[in-house]
């Protein structure tokens, strides 16, 4: 390492990080043994080292030191890789064949040249998606378009706490909300949840701690599949009404596919976002979702957005609307929600048959407690399957597998929960365990 001044020695460590030659989980120097090493003073190492964990790129463990963060936020990390021949369930992505062909809808979807200083939302993008989120029940007087449920995500965080703010988040969730919390400096407090959705006490207690935002799945929670029923909004709205100055964000990534009717816990509030994705329904490379929310919020995602990216292009929101006025599409997709249904519903039955606990109330994932995720997820493999272990899914909550069955096929079921009852039984085929 090097470096002749904090900021210096700072990149010098930012850049080995990127390049991985420090990985997740090192641990550098103490501050004092690297000082002495470069001739620094302890002062501008344990400056550069603050510089570092104010960037998410570490993260100080007290007395144990400082470690590079589990996913810096200048690290790509790859999903882990599937061996070639393995069938995978492991990848959290809709089935493809059951997304809507492009094609027509591209060709459909022209219009006219759009100019620095036009409108940054298309206005039949802005009209249908109003029509669906109202549908829904959810409040568009004020909408707007960003590149997909995690850009809204960030943008509405970033639209309101700060660096060092308590954020609620679900306990297991979508890892890249882990990730993003601690990029932006804030800290993550889990929510316990069931298939209903965040847990009373637990949402309370979060609360009650003292969070500026909370952050929800309303359906097709990943990975646990939870759907907040119509009984638990309501419990929730009336706990979140004592709170009026916290921000809710619900992440609607699933949406028309999910299986599950949206009963919105954020709609309405004083601070609020209701992001509606369309990466499942149409696909993860349609970069786009809806933004709606109050008037400010919105108003300040839109404002940051204009001194970045600017907008998302009209070529993609007029492709969307495109999509979202066809009364084909909208066939195909309720179809697709159909099979999806009854993947889930497969998969579920199969493992309850060979007596598992699985949960799986909505959306593309089933997710199964197991007491060692990397001794189940090896002995998956070794009978010809990848799955995904829980680790990366969860802070507090138990451990567990999640399987993606967006993409099963017929009769695939018993095969799959089979297996699983033998890598956790049996974990290496053909020894027994004592
Ligand atoms: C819960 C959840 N939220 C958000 C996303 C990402 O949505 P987008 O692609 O629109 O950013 C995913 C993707 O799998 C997800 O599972």
């Amino acid at each position: 390492m090097r470096g002749r001044t904090a900021a210096e020695l700072a990149m010098d460590i930012e850049r080995r990080v990127a390049d991985h030659e420090l990985v997740p989980g090192y641990r550098l120097p103490p501050v004092r043994t690297l000082a002495a090493d470069l001739d620094l003073a302890p002062n501008t190492v344990a400056a550069a080292y603050r510089l570092l964990g104010e960037r998410g790129i570490t993260v100080g463990r007290g007395r144990r030191g400082t470690f590079v963060a589990d996913r810096p936020p200048v690290m790509i990390s790859p999903d882990p890789v599937v061996r070639e021949g393995l069938r995978n369930l492991s990848s959290g992505n809709p089935d493809p064949n059951l997304l809507p062909d492009l094609t027509s809808a591209l060709r459909d979807s022209e219009g006219p040249v759009v100019l620095y200083g036009d409108r940054s939302v298309d206005e039949n993008l802005a009209d249908q998606g109003a029509r669906l989120l109202a549908a829904d029940g959810v409040s568009a007087d004020h909408l707007t378009v960003v590149s997909g449920g995690l850009d809204g995500m960030e943008r509405v965080l970033q639209a309101h706490v700060r660096r060092g703010d308590r954020v609620a988040i679900e306990d297991p969730t979508y890892p890249p909300v882990i990730d993003l919390v601690g990029a932006l400096g804030l800290t993550a407090v889990p929510m316990a949840l069931d298939d209903e959705g965040p847990e009373l006490v637990s949402m309370q207690a979060a609360l009650e701690s003292g969070v500026s935002a909370a952050i929800v799945t309303p359906r097709a929670q990943n990975p646990l599949g939870s759907a907040i029923s119509a009984a638990r909004a309501i419990e929730l709205r009336s706990i979140l009404a004592r709170f009026p100055d916290v921000l809710v964000i619900e992440d609607d990534h699933a949406a028309a596919i999910s299986g599950a009717t949206l009963h919105s816990i954020a709609s309405d509030r004083e601070r609020w976002a209701t992001i509606r994705s369309a990466a499942k329904t149409y696909g993860p490379d349609v970069r786009l979702a809806l933004l709606a929310g109050d008037s400010t919020t919105v108003r300040r995602v839109e404002g940051r957005q204009h001194l970045g990216p600017g907008w998302v292009s009209h070529v993609l929101q007029r492709l969307v609307a495109r999509m979202m006025s066809d009364p084909e599409i909208d066939h195909e997709v309720s179809l697709a929600a159909d099979r999806y249904e009854s993947r889930r519903r497969a998969m579920l039955d199969a493992l309850t048959e060979w007596g598992f606990e699985a949960h799986a109330a909505s959306g593309l994932n089933v997710w199964v407690p197991v007491p060692d995720e990397p001794a189940v997820v090896l002995a998956m493999e070794e009978r010809g399957f990848a799955i995904r272990a829980g680790g990366r899914f969860r802070i507090r909550s138990a451990p567990g597998v999640r399987l993606t069955v967006a993409a099963l096929d017929d009769g695939e079921a018993d095969g799959v929960a089979r297996a699983l009852h033998g890598a956790i039984s049996e974990p290496r085929p053909g020894t027994r365990t004592g």
